[in-house]
């Protein structure tokens, strides 16, 4: 399983890449809207950054609009997905980049047949948000179910279900236990996975203990 964090903040991002656990991240108008960064500017420090696919989404709604902003986006590093929105503007302009060898991110996905379009037009990754289906009392992860059966009955589909709009870190659990290929999530969550209060006290005796040896390793 994949992981990519969704943010635009450089700070976070270098924090938690060097852990070696991110696998990509990912952006939207919003989080850059909060870094307060031109885009083409903070996605490309990010590219540098990770190694992974870093989408970068366009703001324009039309065919033609949608293009020329991809091009001005996959031009900035070789490590760039584009994401374009679930319509039909968004599904000509990934499948056009597809062909093209582009890597495409469709996002906003909160049906399978927005998902079975989106592996039709040949997306890298079709993003259902979880979150957002959770919040009008839907559950996310049941859409998260059907898309990895159906996806499951099409073995020449290549897109991987990117799942999006993480909240907490069960979210993350049960994205695993459906076999998603890729969660992207806030670095705030990333960083709850790893606490535990067994761990913490488990520790602390530990190193209690370890101190009356009056040893050392190194
Ligand atoms: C995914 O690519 C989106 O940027 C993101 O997950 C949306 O999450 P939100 O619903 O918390 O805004």
């Amino acid at each position: 399983m994949k992981f990519f964090i969704d943010t635009a903040e450089i700070a976070e991002i270098r924090e938690l890449a060097a852990t070696g656990l991110v696998d990509g991240v990912t952006t939207n108008p919003t989080l850059i809207a909060k870094s307060g960064r031109n885009i083409l500017e903070v996605v490309a420090e990010i590219c540098d950054l990770v190694p992974g696919p870093i989408s970068a989404e366009v703001a324009a709604t039309d065919f033609l609009g949608m293009m020329a902003e991809a091009d001005k986006l996959r031009k900035l590093r070789p490590n760039i997905a584009v994401k374009v929105p679930l319509t039909f503007d968004g599904l000509k302009t990934c499948k056009a980049l597809s062909d093209e060898g582009t890597k495409v991110n469709v996002t906003l996905c909160f049906s399978t047949n927005q998902a079975i379009l989106a592996a039709k037009a040949g997306a890298a990754f079709v993003s259902p948000f979880v979150g957002r289906l959770d919040d009008i009392g839907q559950d996310g992860m049941e859409l998260i179910a059907d898309i990895v059966d159906v996806f499951a009955n099409y073995p020449a589909f290549r897109t991987e279900v990117l799942v999006a709009s993480i909240r907490h870190p069960m979210h993350v659990t049960e994205a695993a236990r459906l076999g998603a290929d890729v969660v992207t999530m806030p670095p705030k969550v990333l960083k709850q996975m790893v606490e535990h209060p067994l761990t913490e006290k488990g520790l602390a005796a530990f190193l209690a203990d370890w101190q009356k040896t009056g040893q050392s390793i190194v």
